[in-house]
């Protein structure tokens, strides 16, 4: 049957297209995630461990949602490792083991890209491909991916504050801590 939602089927694949590659980035992202608490060691153990487990988790169901939006237009999501890694943006580091703020940066960077690719995929589904569902899909996501970033950037921020002994923090910026 025809889908007759008001889409051409070159706007429906190119909005698919734009699903795919976030599927792909979440799926690296969730990788990396998981890897990073298993792998954390160090005083920060226990909040790193927890709050990795709370993001993969979080991933795991928006991972879902991309790849069935993609059958709502009447396509079809990537589902293969292979296919993964050829479409994400985001990189692996196989086979180190960095510190816990290594860790934490590596993957302040990686959702700051995924933010960065769905701010112009937000403005592609709506300008480009006049499919407003799937641009105010992608807001959602990014927004969860600017509060996933907010949180581990501030882990990051935190531990620099700490070390700054008496001086008054509560107006310098983070790069001065
Ligand atoms: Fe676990």
């Amino acid at each position: 049957m025809a889908i007759n939602i008001g889409l051409s089927d070159k706007q429906r694949q190119g909005v698919v297209n734009l699903l795919n590659q976030a599927l792909a980035d979440a799926y690296l992202l969730l990788i990396k995630t998981k890897k990073y608490h298993w792998d954390v060691v160090g005083p920060q153990f226990r909040s790193l461990h927890t709050l990795w487990e709370e993001h993969y988790e979080a991933l795991t169901i928006s991972i879902d949602e991309i790849a069935e939006r993609a059958r709502m237009l009447g396509g079809y999501p990537l589902g293969t490792a292979e296919g993964f890694l050829k479409h994400a943006t985001i990189r692996e580091h196989a086979g180190d083991l960095p510190s816990a703020n290594e860790m934490v940066s590596r993957l302040v960077t990686d959702h700051e890209q995924v933010i960065r690719n769905l701010r112009t995929a937000i403005e592609q589904s709506a300008e480009e491909y006049k499919d407003e569902g799937t641009a105010d899909f992608f807001t959602g996501l990014m927004q969860q991916h600017e509060d996933m970033a907010w949180m581990l950037r501030s882990f990051v921020e935190g531990e620099a504050l700490q070390s700054s002994g008496d001086r008054d923090n509560s107006l310098r910026t983070p790069a001065e801590a």
